[in-house]
């Protein structure tokens, strides 16, 4: 009879900083809805029940004190995962291979999910919604000091390139966590680990 016990399957900085990213991302998001609004780029508004800030410059308020908190968040989750080797260990190695497989299994409803164990397509959404997330601030410095970033904004191909960039990367992140969400809903037992850190595994089981 397989014995079970628990082993710690994410760390509590990754707990932490995930935590603080997802709140910080809501903030940014809604707020950002109300920026838009008050200019739209496109034809259409985001519904005031989505937005955050109350008028545009509640919403400026809102949208830098979150970006303050995602930017320190994220420099720490990084600085993380580069030193202690978090990155190389769990969101790596992505091949289009692996990808593949993984993506196909899944169709098919084979896809195992093992708690602690990213699959190669979860991998890939995590590694891309990092790089929007650097893309988002990128294009977001270029916006709010066009100025002082002079050379940013150039770089991405002005400011009013930058806005649109900006408008794309946050598209983004909202069709990421969608999907996110989404999983997380199909394959609840995965929640509780990234609250306590911890799950039980078959004593076989690698972390
Ligand atoms: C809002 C923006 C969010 C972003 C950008 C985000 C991003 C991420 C990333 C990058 C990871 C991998 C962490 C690592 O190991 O380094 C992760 C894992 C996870 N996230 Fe999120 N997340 C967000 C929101 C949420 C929310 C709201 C929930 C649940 C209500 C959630 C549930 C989870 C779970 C359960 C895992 C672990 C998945 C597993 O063990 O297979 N996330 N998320």
């Amino acid at each position: 009879m397989a014995v079970t016990r628990t082993v710690l399957v994410h760390p509590l900085l990754v707990r932490i900083t995930h935590w603080i990213n997802a709140f910080a991302i809501t903030c940014m998001a809604m707020s950002g809805w109300q920026i838009y609004n008050a200019s739209p780029l496109f034809g259409f508004r985001f519904p005031a029940w989505a937005t955050l800030g109350g008028w545009l410059g509640g919403a400026i308020a809102w949208h830098l004190a979150a970006w303050w908190l995602l930017a320190i968040n994220g420099l720490v989750y990084v600085a993380y995962g580069l030193a202690l080797g978090h990155f190389r260990k769990h969101l790596l190695p992505i091949t289009p291979v692996l990808v593949w497989t993984d993506f196909r299994a899944a169709l098919a409803l084979r896809l195992r999910h093992q708690i602690g164990q990213y699959n190669a397509v979860q991998k890939l959404s995590y590694v891309v919604v990092l790089l929007l997330l650097i893309l988002a601030v990128l294009s977001g410095l270029a916006l709010w000091k066009p100025v002082q970033f002079q050379a940013l904004a150039g770089l991405l191909g002005g400011y009013e390139v930058a806005r649109r960039i900006h408008f794309v990367a946050m598209a983004g992140i909202v069709a990421f966590v969608v999907l996110h969400l989404s999983l997380v809903i199909l394959v609840p037992r995965t929640l509780p680990a990234l609250i306590t850190g911890r799950a039980r595994a078959k004593p076989d089981a690698s972390q």
